[in-house]
């Protein structure tokens, strides 16, 4: 029988295939990889990153307490945030993780005395803003003064000042993150330039760091995903290879969350209703807002295909929507074969920042996971058994 829908279903190959890419394409041993687990923190997505071999970034300390469970070792795990409540400084320094990402000066005091109660010396690293811009949707850059991230580059000679009156504290690295889905190289040249003229400015203060992390933001291709699954990872990397002057000994961190896992993921829909309003045909589908947000929110293409249609019908043009009592419930507008009731949508490009942004407003059930390995998506939405039949 079918399983319910809506639901995620994760292509393991695809994932595999992606990491297999990502992993060929590190130009060198000094250049680290860490997923971005708030990107997509299921189970099985996060023991299959960690046999390539990445380590951590977490934003949280459930994140921390997730990534140890699924096998990331502590000494690859780091923790940014600017909003770090003491119980997830906690459980980042009593873990004893690679580095916590300090996001202000403010902060540094509280971390040092966390450091102190559990008679440690963390491991800092100055989150910088460097006011980069990613040229990408405003609610996904980061990077900007105008941003609440980061300690702003005027601020770096003061912290540096205040770190080293704090005993419980080591300042072993620089952390940048210019924002997300950025399709240009030229951002990333330019927070590189912003990365060397700092270099030299800490080491005129007699420090010379351990690690430059460099954040993420490495977009995919919503467009074309089919013909475009795993993004150019070696274009990335020479990017950095090319620009950063790092120094002898100096690690170089990433922290990649989308282009590892968007494209495995699709949201499985059904077709509940097809309604002629008075402009348009609307597909009125059983998932909405609440499986995946990012169309409500950013205003996001995601390519869609009715896959149980029969092509010979010829087309018609849809705007298809959620069951939400929300105008914004809203996946897109497209041409697509003559659809009816039962029919299935794949929604692509889900894996990242789907599920986990996920909600359960008007109380509906949580979407459930199945990945390819346990079931292919025929026998999900029942194909199989009808050619069976
Ligand atoms: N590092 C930091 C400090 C971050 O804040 C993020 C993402 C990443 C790394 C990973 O970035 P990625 O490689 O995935 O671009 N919900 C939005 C995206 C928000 C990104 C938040 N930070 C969306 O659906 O487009």
């Amino acid at each position: 029988m079918a399983v319910q829908t809506p639901f995620y279903f994760y292509d393991l190959e695809l994932l595999e295939n992606t990491l297999q890419a990502l992993t060929d394409a590190v130009p060198s041993d000094n250049f680290k990889v860490h997923y971005a687990i708030k990107a997509n923190a299921e189970t099985r997505i996060l023991e299959t990153i960690r046999k390539y071999g990445l380590g951590a970034d977490c934003v949280s300390g459930n994140e921390i307490t997730k990534a140890l469970e699924c096998g990331f070792d502590a000494s690859e795990i780091v923790l940014a945030g600017v909003g770090k409540s003491d119980a997830e400084l906690n459980t980042a320094i009593s873990n004893q993780i690679h580095s916590i990402n300090c996001e202000s000066i403010e902060e540094l005091e509280v971390i040092n005395e966390i450091a102190e109660q559990n008679n440690q010396v963390a491991s800092i690293s100055f989150r910088i803003n460097p006011n980069v811009d990613a040229k990408t949707h405003h609610k996904i850059t980061t990077g900007l003064s105008e941003n609440k991230f980061g300690i702003p580059i005027s601020e770096v000679s003061r912290a540096i000042a205040e770190i080293r009156k704090m005993p419980f504290l080591s300042l072993s690295g620089i952390h940048f993150h210019i924002g997300s889905q950025i399709l240009s190289m030229d951002p990333f040249v330019k927070l590189c330039q912003q990365v060397n003229t700092l270099l030299d400015e800490i080491e005129e203060e007699g420090i010379t760091l351990e690690h430059i992390n460099v954040g993420g933001g490495l977009g995919i291709d919503y467009l074309n995903p089919d013909q475009n699954p795993i993004p150019d990872f070696e274009k990335y990397f020479a990017v950095f290879k090319e620009h950063l002057n790092l120094r002898e000994g100096q690690t170089v961190h990433f922290e990649l969350g989308r282009s590892v896992v968007a494209q495995c993921g699709s949201l499985i829909t059904k077709v509940l209703y097809v309604k002629k309003g008075a402009t348009k045909n609307f597909a009125i589908v059983d998932a909405g807002m609440t499986e995946l947000i990012r169309p409500a929110l950013y205003d996001s293409y995601h390519e869609m295909e009715n896959i149980t249609a029969d092509p010979l019908l010829g087309n018609d043009n849809y705007s298809v929507v959620g069951p939400i009592c929300e105008s914004s419930d809203v996946f897109g507008e497209l041409e697509m074969p003559i659809t009816k009731r039962n029919d299935i949508i794949k929604i692509k490009s889900a894996g990242a920042y789907g599920q986990v942004l996920s909600s359960n407003y008007n109380l509906r059930d949580s979407a459930v996971a199945y990945y390819s390995d346990e079931q292919s998506l025929n026998v999900c939405i029942g194909k199989e058994q009808e050619a069976l039949a």
